[in-house]
């Protein structure tokens, strides 16, 4: 059977994880756990794009070696995977042998058969910054600003892929697939940039201006730049040539950020598989931006949110809830602190949190911590379960379109009914009444407390992982292996022992 095959980008080694590389590899380990869930069998690849000038220059500028700055690049996006609890099944480096292997096949491959020619290039060079310039480079008064130094004219042979003979193939198939590309408005912006004539991409630089790269098999004197080699970690790691391809090829999607969809993922890499004969990917899962005062996050403004500090401070669980919640996918969203701890003190430390410590208090003090059995059905009991009929599969349909954080709100809001539900019922009225119907009404109300609130879990778990387990484990519920099942109401923790009173997410000690 073939796998459910999910990517993230792959994030550039020279530089520290922020919150928009944590938010991709929560967004695509949701996307993993749910699918794992819905039963498929998934396989999640993750990495790091290790070669070019960048890394080459920092390198440089700390006297090590570029492969030493990557194997600390390595050390850290990995950290941070393990730390956001992300599933996945392997992580590709670029300078891997396996990887550096399927870019030269591929190069020699289209080489051979004249998709890739040598010619030269005119244009104007920055000695400083080590590159070529663009009009668009130039300031509002037509001069190169003075970061770039001494600018001068210069003639440089390269060798160039051939995209144009392909356009006309990729608009035809970017309009005749609407699920190529989600959310189906950024396919606009694909179509838009196919109306002018595209030019051939360059995809080398000669290596007495780049040595950290992967060297051309036809031509040692040059290295692959950027794209060529990036791109292909897609099917490097998962043995393009090798029999076992096809378990995994092709993907099913590739998660990006909005700014590399135009032209690397949506033009490009299409057109390199297309000449190479590789099937092309399913689809392209497009976010946006996580912002900071409207504008991109960037090194550069200082305005870099450390997701670590916000793991730290908080644990993994609240920070992937608050990314899913906050961002509609394939939108921007601004973080800020305050909305951070908005999220964190009334969804999950006051409507979550408080819901569990109340159900385990109360049953630890008048029911040895055993859960009882319903005894009535009421009015109160019927509407919560009536809700609960519609919640659940609205959930899984509103997932199943990455509309996670509607799907979350509608969890919270079934979490917000049973603690509704307890305030009307108020067992700890019932539990003063001398009246036996009062009894049966006590006994079913811890029921339906502990048995709403597995249900509710169950919903989250592809989101909040840990705190879902956790709370199973408190009541005392082994959980199905199928977790369609886990989704329907059973009695199945009737008679469990369950665990002391517990706090899921302590209110931090400065927040009084
Ligand atoms: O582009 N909000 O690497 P990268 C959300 N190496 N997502 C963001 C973001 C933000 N503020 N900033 C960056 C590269 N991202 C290439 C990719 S793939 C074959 C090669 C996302 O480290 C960005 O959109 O600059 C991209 O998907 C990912 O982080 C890596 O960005
Ligand atoms: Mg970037």
């Amino acid at each position: 059977m073939k796998s459910f095959y999910i990517t993230t980008a792959i994030d550039y080694a020279n530089g520290k994880p922020h919150l928009g590389h944590a938010y991709e590899k929560v967004l695509t380990d949701v996307v993993a756990r749910f699918r794992r869930l819905m039963g498929d069998d998934v396989y999640f690849l993750t990495g790091i794009d290790e070669h070019g000038q960048k890394v080459q220059q920092s390198a440089q500028a700390r006297g090590i070696e570029p492969i030493e700055l990557c194997d600390e690049a390595a050390v850290a996006f990995k950290g941070l995977c393990a730390s956001l609890d992300v599933s996945n099944d392997d992580f590709i480096r670029t300078t891997e042998d396996r990887h550096k292997n399927v870019v030269r096949s591929i190069l020699q491959k289209l080489f051979d058969q004249g998709d890739i020619y040598k010619a030269e290039y005119q244009g104007y060079y920055s000695k400083r910054a080590e590159q070529f310039l663009q009009d668009k480079d130039r300031d509002e008064n037509g001069e190169w600003p003075a970061l770039f130094g001494e600018v001068e004219e210069i003639t440089e042979s390269n060798y160039f892929f051939k995209l144009s003979q392909h356009q006309d193939w990729l608009i035809d198939h970017t309009k005749s697939n609407e699920s190529f590309i989600y959310p189906l408005f950024r396919a606009k912006q694909v179509l838009e940039f196919l109306k002018e004539p595209i030019n051939d991409l360059c995809i080398s630089r000669p290596k007495e201006r780049l040595e950290w790269g992967i060297p051309l098999p036809f031509d040692e004197d040059y290295v692959t730049y950027v794209w060529f080699d990036a791109l292909v970690n897609y099917v490097s790691a998962v043995g393009y040539g090798t029999d076992s391809f096809e378990d995994h090829w092709p993907a099913d999607f590739h998660v990006i950020g909005k700014d590399i969809l135009v032209p690397p993922h949506a033009v490009y890499w299409p057109i390199m598989l297309k000449a190479a004969d590789i099937a092309l990917p399913k689809s392209l899962l497009v976010h946006g931006w996580w912002l900071k005062s409207g504008e991109k996050m960037s090194k550069s403004t200082g305005t870099v949110v450390d997701p670590l500090d916000l793991i730290g401070q908080f644990g993994s669980d609240a920070f992937r809830y608050f990314v899913t919640r906050e961002m509609n996918v394939g939108h921007d969203s601004e973080f800020s602190q305050e909305r951070y701890m908005a999220r964190y003190n009334s969804d999950l430390a006051n409507d979550l949190g408080n819901l569990l410590s109340r159900v385990l208090a109360m049953l630890g003090r008048g029911f040895d911590g055993v859960i009882p059995a319903p005894q009535v059905e009421e009015d109160l009991e019927t509407e919560l379960w009536n809700l609960w009929g519609e919640t659940q599969p609205k959930v899984v349909a509103l997932y199943e379109e990455f509309q996670f954080h509607t799907g979350l709100e509608r969890t919270f809001a079934f979490i917000s009914a049973i603690n509704r539900y307890a305030e009307q019922r108020a067992p700890w009225k019932l539990a003063k009444s001398e009246d036996p119907e009062d009894k049966k009404r006590l006994d079913t109300s811890l029921f339906v407390m502990a048995e709403s609130l597995r249900l509710a879990v169950g919903l989250l778990a592809p989101v909040l992982p840990q705190t879902s387990q956790k709370v199973y484990d408190l009541l005392g519920y082994e959980a199905d292996s199928d977790w369609t099942q886990r989704l329907q109401r059973s009695e199945a923790i009737v008679g469990k022992k369950t665990g002391e009173k517990t706090i899921l997410f302590p209110k931090p000690q400065n927040d009084a």
